[in-house]
């Protein structure tokens, strides 16, 4: 099988190591160039002409990434590509799906629409999209790949049998669901409120006894940590015996490791969905490119 032409915004690069690695992908030859004003300019090496494109990129803040990533797209479309195969590990803005205050858009539909473009783009391929109402937003066919059987193997690895998964929110009880049937544990969730953008305040765990258990928290994605410390501290003060978190996206604004650290996260399992340069021990990463593969 001939390899696929990979071009990317080298927001990930150990998944873009891998995916070369595995043979079925080749590294499409471009040039980044950033201008001194801040603007970006890729310069294709090769003939793109006819040929259909696989295009990896990611809209994790900053905003530079979503940019280069158009720029990208345009500039295979304006060599004569074929719509591209576009790989999300991440896709950001997805928590903007719909307006919580009056006055508010919906950033997440916006960003669909734009990467959605058929002209540019034929499929996509992305890794725990935040909610299925973004993903109704694409205007082309999308696969939303899932990183938790990636990270409940590596958990099973390391010899963790949860007793108890908890979802820290609503959203996240399904993950927990699925999580807790693999592992025959007992779900739990806890209810959460949003006093105002990016505060989390936790109320307690329900539907299951923690007190003593192992206990697992699952979710999509840690931001600001505020969620997971909520979560950590309401579980840890009904008794949990260990608490251990396995999350898809690990965004860190503001770098919450230590305050989750101390909260009483004993071990956090993440994706490389979002590249970190260097994270503590207690950190695991669990590469995802063969859901690319
Ligand atoms: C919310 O719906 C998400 O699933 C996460 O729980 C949330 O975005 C995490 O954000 P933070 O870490 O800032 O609380």
């Amino acid at each position: 099988m001939t390899p696929s032409l990979l071009f990317t915004t080298s927001t990930n690069p150990s998944i873009e190591r891998t995916l070369v690695q595995s043979g079925n992908f080749r590294r499409g030859k471009q040039e980044w160039r950033q201008f001194a004003d801040g603007e970006w300019c890729v310069r294709l090496g090769e003939r793109v002409r006819g040929i259909e494109p696989v295009v990896l990129g990611s809209t994790v803040p900053p905003a530079d990434s979503i940019v280069k990533l158009l720029i990208l797209l345009d500039a295979l479309r304006e060599n004569g590509s074929r719509p591209a195969t576009l790989l999300l590990p991440y896709f950001g803005y997805a928590r903007q799906d719909r307006p919580t205050h009056a006055g508010e858009g919906v950033a997440a539909r916006l960003f669909a629409r734009i990467l959605g473009d058929r002209t540019h783009v034929r499929t996509i391929v992305v890794v725990d999209l935040h909610s299925p109402t973004a993903r109704r937003f694409f205007p082309v066919s999308v696969t939303n790949v899932e990183a938790m059987p990636l990270l409940m193997r590596a958990l099973k690895r390391a010899r963790i049998q949860p007793e108890v998964v908890v979802a820290p929110d609503a959203g996240a009880i399904p993950r927990a669901r699925a999580c807790a049937r693999a592992f025959g544990a007992t779900v739990g969730w806890c209810r959460k409120n949003r006093p105002r953008p990016n505060v989390a305040s936790i109320g307690g765990c329900r539907g299951a006894a923690v007190k003593k258990k192992r206990v697992l928290i699952v979710d999509d994605m840690i931001d600001t940590g505020g969620t997971l410390i909520g979560a950590t501290r309401v579980i840890r003060n009904a008794g949990a015996r260990e608490i251990i978190v396995a999350v898809t996206h690990s965004i860190f604004s503001g770098n919450p490791l230590p305050t989750i650290k101390a909260a009483g996260v004993r071990r956090l399992f993440v994706t490389d969905s979002i590249p970190h340069p260097k994270l503590p021990a207690w950190v695991t990463v669990v590469p995802v490119a063969r859901l690319f593969l």
